[in-house]
């Protein structure tokens, strides 16, 4: 009698415990306390250094969130570490990525990628895998990205592909409502400065084919670190993943004094995995990047 009460309590304790946190892109998980949902064409504008708030498409202020900005978004790679029978478990998080550091003084003004929808995986076991173009700040501090997902996250979600668009600065994540959309679709995603004064930048992110899915990051740190991303967690087997490959198009960045960037894009593989990124056409005009499952 004893023992089955403790047993129960031990598994409500560890539900508990489970709930409290979510899969975010870039951030991995995260508290659900911290996340938030950004009322349709809603902002999050940065009053100071440890406020933020949550605005609506007219301008209310609909929360006020104290922010931690010391956080960097992304958790530091953990070493896979092997399990009982020797075998490496697949790694998670940023799985393989194309990023780019923009140095010169003449900050980004525009950046779109375009990708297809892949099929839905072969396996299904709880995985969350996201697929995104991105922009940080130099110290890493903050995220700004229009997300494919597929599986669970701080949004939502489910056993199909949704697109939102989030914004993570310090220990906090904004994400817009997901919506769902199907193997083949066309995504543009793109994110824009739309205007700046000093070291305060104003910027918008969306997919430009997909209503409902705008979010704008306003009084923010200037963005700089451009990326092509696949990101995943829970998998546990490749078919987990999409078949095949997502290749990133229509890669264009500008700058504010009008010129194309000199972008000679890095990359980086998960080979013991066998999932990598391939520069089929390097630079900042009409690049084109691969993604292998
Ligand atoms: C995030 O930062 C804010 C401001 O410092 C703090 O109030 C909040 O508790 C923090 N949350 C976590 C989980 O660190
Ligand atoms: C990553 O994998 C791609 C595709 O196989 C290959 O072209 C590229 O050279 C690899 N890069 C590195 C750094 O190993």
């Amino acid at each position: 009698m004893r023992s089955s009460f403790a047993l129960a309590l031990v598994t409500v304790l560890a539900r508990a415990v489970h709930a409290s946190t979510v899969i975010t892109p870039a951030g991995g998980e995260r508290l659900a306390a911290n996340t938030h949902l950004v009322p349709e064409g809603g902002s999050i504008l940065h009053v100071d250094d440890s406020t933020v708030h949550v605005l609506d498409a007219d301008d209310n202020v609909v929360k006020q969130v104290a922010v931690d900005q010391t956080t960097p978004v992304r958790p530091a790679e953990s070493e896979a570490s092997k399990t009982q029978s020797g075998v490496e478990p697949f790694k998670t998080g940023w799985i393989t990525f194309a990023s780019w550091r923009n140095t010169g003084s003449s900050p980004i003004t525009s950046f779109t990628t375009s990708w297809n929808v892949p099929p839905v995986p072969d396996a299904e076991d709880g995985q969350t895998v996201f697929l995104f173009n991105s922009i940080e700040p130099n110290s890493g501090h903050a995220i700004l990205q229009p997300v494919l997902q597929y599986g669970g996250s701080a949004a939502g979600g489910g056993k199909y592909w949704a697109v939102a668009s989030w914004y993570l600065v310090g220990n906090q994540t904004f994400h817009t409502k997901p919506v769902k959309v199907s193997a083949g679709d066309k995504l543009d995603g793109i994110i824009t400065l739309t205007s700046s004064s000093g070291s305060s930048f104003n910027y918008v992110t969306s997919f430009t084919n997909i209503a409902s899915t705008s979010l704008k990051a306003t009084n923010a740190m200037e963005l700089t670190w451009s990326t092509e991303t696949l990101e995943a967690y829970h998998i546990k087997s490749i078919k987990d993943y999409p078949a095949g490959s997502t290749v990133f198009s229509n890669i264009n960045l500008k700058l504010a004094n009008g010129n194309v960037p000199n972008v000679a894009w890095n990359h980086k593989n998960d080979t013991a995995d066998g999932l990598s990124t391939k520069i089929n056409t390097d630079g900042a005009k009409d690049a084109k990047i691969t993604i292998k499952y």
